[in-house]
């Protein structure tokens, strides 16, 4: 345990700054999903202009909620993990606060081009290539900032949750510089350098694997260090952490082409896709029981502190949304699941169940940390946050589970004589009420979000600036 304080402190501004906008973005880009949603339930919400359409604001809606959201969390908790587990401030404050500013400008540039229709139509890498630049000149500043505060570090080990950061970070940029490799023919426009099906196969290389390393392997992280830290428990398995952690690393960017199942790509390419997709059960298990088991001998504190439910809860959403997916990667299922709403279940699954609740449980552990307080403003709402978030996930879950079944084998019913049972309208009729409940869901979840920005509001404006210095010495023995 900690003991002489050293005179230098950790760098938290930039983690407060990440930390504020990770909540901010988390509301519009949620608030946005609800909005995409109810248009599907409600089809006069686009408004019949070109800019407040569901195709122009679902992409927007991937961007805020992956790259703003998701992001802002992965930098405020990799800066804050780093520093602690390496016993050393961030290597430079000028870089990591250019990679705040330059992150929040890519934001902005998504937020205005988007909905004006500037896209280079590759899901998830829609952004067109001026922002793209600027988004693959801050990402190597990241790097150079994370991996240069690990090599200056005082501890003699590399804690295993910046492995995982670590790996998502270096390959995140490999994945955007490869895909986004084009050909600009003006400001806002470029075509992609590949073509045809290699140019689908880059792409969802690229696809998957932010699924893989944005999504899972940098939240993975952030669970190897407050899972353990909330639960005030060791991780359950060093050795088990490691062999999943290369496992994971090795199998993921095989998986892409199941995203191209029944389609001009090679056949072999399919199923080795699918063969590697099911092989990833295993080391994707292994994080959550990792996590999972964390928590021997502490089970009762569940019973008391909502922060440790959502880092649990998160974790049995991670164990069940990557049960689904190596299923949903056999090609036969695949024949039944692919362009249904079961799809838009499985990534709300791992986007609301895994994604948004380890943030926020990870969040809600840091923010009192960061503004010197002992604890969040108000422990009753951080459980109110926590029921709408676990119901708002299910609803949506269950809803796009029936649908999804529904849409699947209503389009493949025939009749006797070949014909369809079924004209298209009648499937899309079908699934009206489960678009109600699902928007519903989204409504609960965002409105959790909203508990979430005046729990943080009232814990920052009774942050005690002293403390907070205090609190940001850096231990120079001891536990981080
Ligand atoms: C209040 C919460 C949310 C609501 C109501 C919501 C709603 C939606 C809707 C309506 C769609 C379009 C579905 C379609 O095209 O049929 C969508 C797509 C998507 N959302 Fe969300 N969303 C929410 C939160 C999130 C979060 C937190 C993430 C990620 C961390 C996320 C990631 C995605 C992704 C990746 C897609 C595209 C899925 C695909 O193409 O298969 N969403 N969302
Ligand atoms: C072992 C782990 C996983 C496997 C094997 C897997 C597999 C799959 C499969 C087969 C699809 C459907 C492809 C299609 O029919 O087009 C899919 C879609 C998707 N999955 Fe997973 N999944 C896994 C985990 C996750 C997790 C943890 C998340 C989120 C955090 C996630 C996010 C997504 C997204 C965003 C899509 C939609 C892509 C798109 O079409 O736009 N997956 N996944």
């Amino acid at each position: 345990m900690s003991t002489a304080i050293s005179p230098t402190a950790y760098n938290y501004k930039v983690v407060r700054q990440f930390a504020i906008m990770t909540v901010v973005w988390g509301i519009l880009g949620m608030g946005l999903g609800v909005f995409i949603a109810s248009q599907l339930v409600w089809p006069q919400l686009n408004f019949d202009l070109p800019w407040t359409t569901f195709g122009r604001l679902r992409p927007l809606h991937t961007n805020l909620v992956i790259f703003a959201f998701g992001g802002c969390a992965l930098f405020a908790t990799s800066y804050y993990v780093v520093q602690r587990t390496c016993q050393t401030r961030l290597i430079s404050d000028g870089l990591a606060a250019f990679t705040f500013w330059g992150w929040q400008a890519v934001i902005v540039g998504a937020i205005i081009s988007l909905p004006l229709g500037y896209t280079t139509t590759k899901e998830y890498a829609e952004l067109e290539w001026p922002i793209a630049i600027l988004l693959a000149i801050v990402w190597v500043t990241y790097a150079v900032v994370f991996f240069g505060t690990i090599v200056k570090r005082k501890t003699k080990h590399i804690y295993v949750g910046n492995w995982f950061y670590g790996a998502f970070i270096l390959v995140t940029a490999m994945l955007h510089i490869v895909n986004h490799a084009s050909l600009p023919v003006s400001l806002f426009k470029s075509y992609s350098a590949y073509s045809g099906a290699t140019d689908a196969m880059i792409q969802w290389w690229y696809g998957h694997n932010a699924v893989g390393f944005f999504l899972t392997t940098g939240f993975l992280g952030m669970m190897y260090y407050f899972v353990p830290k909330q639960a005030e428990r060791p991780i359950y398995s060093y050795r088990l952490s490691i062999v999943h952690f290369w496992a994971l690393i090795t199998l993921y960017i095989w998986a892409g082409p199941h995203h191209l199942h029944y389609t001009a790509l090679p056949d072999w390419a399919q199923s080795l896709g699918m063969a590697m997709s099911i092989i990833l059960l295993a080391p994707s298990w292994g994080g959550m029981i990792n996590g999972m088991m964390t928590l021997s001998g502490a089970w009762h504190k569940l019973r008391t502190d909502p922060i440790l439910r959502f880092l649990v809860v998160s974790l049995a959403f991670y164990g069940m949304s990557t049960f689904e997916g190596p299923m949903m990667a056999i090609k036969t299922v695949n024949s039944l699941s692919h362009y249904t709403d079961w799809t838009i279940g499985h990534v709300h699954a791992g986007a609301l169940g895994w994604v948004a609740m380890i943030s926020i449980g990870a969040l809600y552990h840091m923010i009192p940390k960061l503004f010197g307080r002992a604890q969040m403003h108000s422990v009753g709402l951080i459980n109110t946050h926590f029921w709408l978030a676990t119901i708002g996930t299910v609803l949506y879950i269950a809803s796009m589970w029936v649908n999804g079944i529904t849409q699947g084998l209503m389009w493949r019913a025939i009749n006797d004589d070949g014909t369809l049972t079924y004209s298209f309208v009648e499937a899309l009729q079908a699934s009206h009420p489960g678009y109600i409940v699902r928007a519903l869901g989204g409504a609960f979840f965002a409105a959790g979000m909203l508990f979430m920005a005046y729990n943080v509001w009232r814990t920052v404006r009774a942050s005690d600036p002293a403390q907070a210095e205090a609190a940001a010495q850096i231990a120079v023995v001891g536990a981080h």
